[in-house]
């Protein structure tokens, strides 16, 4: 699409599916040398980066395979609807240590290659579950919350050494995770379709293109901030 990502470096989990897959095509696409990792599908990596030590050990092989680290996006993530009740403490932990404790530990491993790039990136990706909530989704909104506050604070200490940190929001996008939803429950596709002002559900490459955008030297200056990609979804009644 552009060359505006030549000679970068970036690490992409959860590359297997959905937005992950479309986000490294994109940065692929834009010049990058991408490391993806997931623990299934067509990736270059298969790894459950939940797995103790394994943050450390992506990162040391995406440096020493691709030469540095310039781009961070930690996609992995994992969702179900269950309420309350049927959050067993299996289910919590399960998604606190895919959708945070995963982000935060490749985070912390990435920070040395990062600091080296002089124009290091880190995209996270949260959730309009980062700012509202959702019966059904107590661990997963948790999870989302958590990650937007987790990329603010992380941006305020790694900005020194020119990182920026950011958070995409997106809303309801069409991929394997959200599929078995929007099957059992169609109004809830519906409903999700009619709230965004667009008029649609999004789509991966909807994400991936604003991804492709924050990592590249346009967003520079930006630095700190969630971003909905939501079709306009949170802004109406
Ligand atoms: N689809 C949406 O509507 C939506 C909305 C907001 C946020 N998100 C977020 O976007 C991200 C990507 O989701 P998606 O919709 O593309 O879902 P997806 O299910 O298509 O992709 C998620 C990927 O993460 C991988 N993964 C899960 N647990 C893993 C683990 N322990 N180790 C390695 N890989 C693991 C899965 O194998 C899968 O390939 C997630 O963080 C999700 O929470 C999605």
């Amino acid at each position: 699409m552009s060359a505006a990502l030549h000679g970068r470096v970036a690490l992409v989990t959860g590359a297997g599916s959905g937005i992950g897959a479309a986000t490294a095509a994109r940065l692929t696409a834009d010049g990058a040398q991408v490391y993806t990792v997931d623990r299934a599908g067509e990736v270059g990596r298969i790894a459950d980066v939940t797995a103790p030590g394994i943050s450390e050990i992506l990162v040391a092989e995406a440096v020493a395979r691709l030469g540095g680290l310039d781009i961070l996006v930690p996609c992995a993530g994992i969702s179900a609807f269950a309420p309350l009740a049927d959050h067993t403490d299996e289910y919590w932990d399960q998604v606190l240590a895919v959708n945070v404790t995963a982000v935060f530990r490749i985070i912390r491993a990435a920070v040395e290659p990062l600091k080296k790039s002089r124009r290091g990136r880190i995209i996270t990706i949260g959730s309009t579950m980062s700012r509202f909530g959702a019966a059904g989704l107590v661990a997963y909104g948790t999870s989302k919350h958590a990650v937007l506050g987790m990329t603010r604070s992380i941006a305020c200490e790694l900005g020194p050494f020119g990182i920026t940190v950011n958070c995409l929001q997106p809303g309801a996008i069409e991929t394997p995770m959200t599929a078995p939803a929007f099957t059992a429950m169609p109004q809830f596709k519906d409903y999700w379709e009619h709230k965004a002002a667009l008029g649609r559900l999004g789509q991966p490459q909807d994400i991936a293109d604003v991804i492709a955008f924050l990592a590249s030297d346009d967003a520079r200056f930006m630095s700190g901030q969630g971003f909905f990609v939501d079709g306009g979804a949170m802004q109406a009644q």
